[in-house]
C-alpha cells in the first residue's frame, strides 16, 4: 500500500463519526446520501464491515414512502445551513426532505461483491435489498407520476450538482423572495468564490419553503413544484442503479424482478431522447419550461455509466475537446459555455466521482482512449492537490473543502489494484 492511499483510508477514517462518514468536517458535518454511496465504496476496498455500516446508518433516515433524504442529520452541529429547523421534516432521525442521485444500489452491490466474507455479504444484502427496491419504486411514482419515463428533480440540490449553468433558465423563473433568513456558513469555511452565489441560496430556500409547505407530501412537490427538470446526471444514476438491483433481484427479491424490468425500459427510452447530436453529449430538459437545458455538463457523460453506448464515441470526442480547452478532464460543464467558471462549484470544476463514473463508462465502452486519460488526470489531480472536493480544471488546484470523503474513497477505487 502507497502512503497516499493510507491517507486516502485515514481521511475515511477521520471523518467517521460513527457508523456514518461526513463529506469534510464543518462545510458538510451530516451525512449526505450520495456521498454516503461513494464512501461506502471506499471504505468496501480495505474494511467491508464499515462499509455496510455506512449503507445502515444512512438507511435509517429512510422515510416510509420510502425516499431516502439527501441529508441525515445524525447528530447536532451549528456549521451548516439549513439546518433541520428549515427543513421541518417530521422524520426520526431528523432528516431534510428531498433527495439526492440514486447511487445506493450501485454502491451496496459493489460492497456485496467485494465483501470477503461471503455469509456477512449475503446476510447484509438480504437485509437492505427491500429497502432499496422500496426507494427505487419510490423514484418512479413520487417523480414520473406520469410514467414518460422523464424522471425529475425538483431542487437543484437533489441533482448533486446545485448551482449547474443547466439549471440557470430553470432557476431564472424561481422566485428569490424567502421568509426564513439565510445565515450562509459555507462561506464561513471556504472561499465564496468557489461558491453558489448569494440570488442561488435565496432560490434555493424558496424551493424548500415551498416544499415544507407542501407537508413534504411527494404529489404535492410534483404538482406544486416551481423547478422540475429531468436530470440526465439523476436519470443516468437511477438507470445504472435499477440494472444493479436486477442484478441482485434473482438472488434477494424475485418478485421485484418485472417492475425493475419496466422501470429500465421506460427509463433507458427516455435517456434517448436526451441525446443532443450537436453538442456530442446528453442534454438535461427543462419539463416545466418543455425544452432543453441551456448548458453542457459532465452529468451528460453519465449515461455511459448506465450502460448506454450508442454514441459513445462521440462522447469521446466531445470530451477530447473539453478536456483540450480547459487542461484537464473532466470540467463540470463545457469550457467554451458562457456559464463556464473554473473555480465556482459545479460550474467548472473537476469532481473526482463523476470523473470514476464517466471512466468507467467509456471503458465499459470500449473506448480506452477516453477512460485512460479521464482516470489519470483524476490521480494527477489528487496526487498533485490532495484530497479537494474539487479542482480547477484549468490550473488543476485542489479547491472547496479539503480532506474530503468521496474523493478519497475514489482515489482508493482507482489505485485499487495497484
Ligand atoms: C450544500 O449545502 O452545498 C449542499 O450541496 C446541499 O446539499
Amino acid at each position: 500500500m502507497t502512503d497516499r492511499q493510507e491517507a486516502a483510508r485515514a481521511i475515511l477514517r477521520g471523518n467517521d463519526r460513527g457508523g456514518y462518514t461526513v463529506p469534510t468536517a464543518r462545510l458538510y458535518p451530516f451525512q449526505w446520501n450520495w456521498d454516503s454511496a461513494f464512501v461506502a465504496m471506499g471504505w468496501a476496498t480495505f474494511d467491508a464491515e464499515r462499509a455496510w455500516a455506512e449503507i445502515g446508518t444512512l438507511l435509517r433516515g429512510q422515510w416510509e414512502d420510502g425516499r431516502i433524504p439527501h441529508i441525515v442529520f445524525h447528530a447536532p452541529a451549528d456549521t451548516y445551513f439549513p439546518g433541520p429547523a428549515v427543513w421541518g421534516t417530521a422524520h426520526t432521525p431528523r432528516s431534510s426532505g428531498i433527495v439526492q442521485p440514486p447511487v445506493l444500489a450501485s454502491a451496496a452491490r459493489r460492497v456485496f461483491t467485494a465483501d470477503p466474507d461471503r455469509a456477512r455479504a449475503e446476510a447484509r444484502m438480504a437485509a437492505i435489498f427491500p429497502h432499496l427496491a422500496a426507494n427505487h419504486r419510490w423514484w418512479a411514482a413520487a417523480r414520473d407520476p406520469d410514467g414518460t419515463g422523464l424522471v425529475a428533480i425538483l431542487h437543484p440540490w437533489e441533482s448533486g450538482m446545485d448551482n449547474s449553468p443547466a439549471w440557470d433558465g430553470a432557476m431564472a423563473r424561481v422566485p428569490d423572495a424567502t421568509t426564513t433568513p439565510i445565515v450562509r456558513r459555507d462561506t464561513g469555511h471556504v472561499a465564496a468564490a468557489m461558491r453558489p452565489r448569494e440570488q442561488d441560496y435565496r432560490r434555493f430556500i424558496h424551493l424548500v419553503e415551498v416544499y415544507r409547505t407542501c407537508g413534504w407530501e411527494a404529489e404535492r412537490m410534483y404538482r406544486t413544484a416551481p423547478f422540475r427538470m429531468a436530470d440526465i446526471g439523476t436519470m443516468a444514476i437511477l438507470l445504472r442503479a435499477e440494472r444493479d438491483l436486477l442484478a441482485l433481484a434473482d438472488r434477494f427479491g424475485a418478485a421485484e424482478r418485472d417492475g425493475i424490468g419496466v422501470r429500465i425500459a421506460r427509463l433507458a427510452d427516455a435517456v434517448e431522447r436526451m441525446w443532443d447530436g450537436g453538442r456530442g453529449v446528453y442534454l438535461s430538459r427543462d419539463l416545466i419550461g418543455a425544452a432543453p437545458a441551456p448548458a453542457a455538463t459532465s452529468a451528460g457523460f453519465l449515461p455511459l455509466w448506465a450502460g448506454c453506448y450508442e454514441h459513445a464515441a462521440e462522447m469521446a470526442a466531445t470530451l477530447a475537446r473539453w478536456s483540450a480547452r480547459a487542461g484537464f478532464a473532466v470540467p463540470s460543464t463545457d469550457p467554451a459555455d458562457p456559464g463556464f467558471e473554473a473555480l465556482r462549484y459545479w460550474r467548472g470544476p473537476i469532481w473526482a466521482v463523476v470523473n470514476w463514473m464517466s471512466g468507467e463508462g467509456f471503458a465499459a465502452a470500449g473506448q480506452g482512449k477516453a477512460a485512460d486519460p479521464v482516470r489519470a488526470d483524476t490521480r494527477a489531480l489528487i496526487e498533485g492537490a490532495g484530497f479537494a472536493e474539487y479542482f480547477d480544471p484549468v490550473t488543476g488546484a485542489g479547491a472547496g473543502g479539503a480532506s474530503f470523503s468521496w474523493t478519497a474513497a475514489i482515489y482508493l477505487l482507482l489505485t485499487r489494484d495497484s
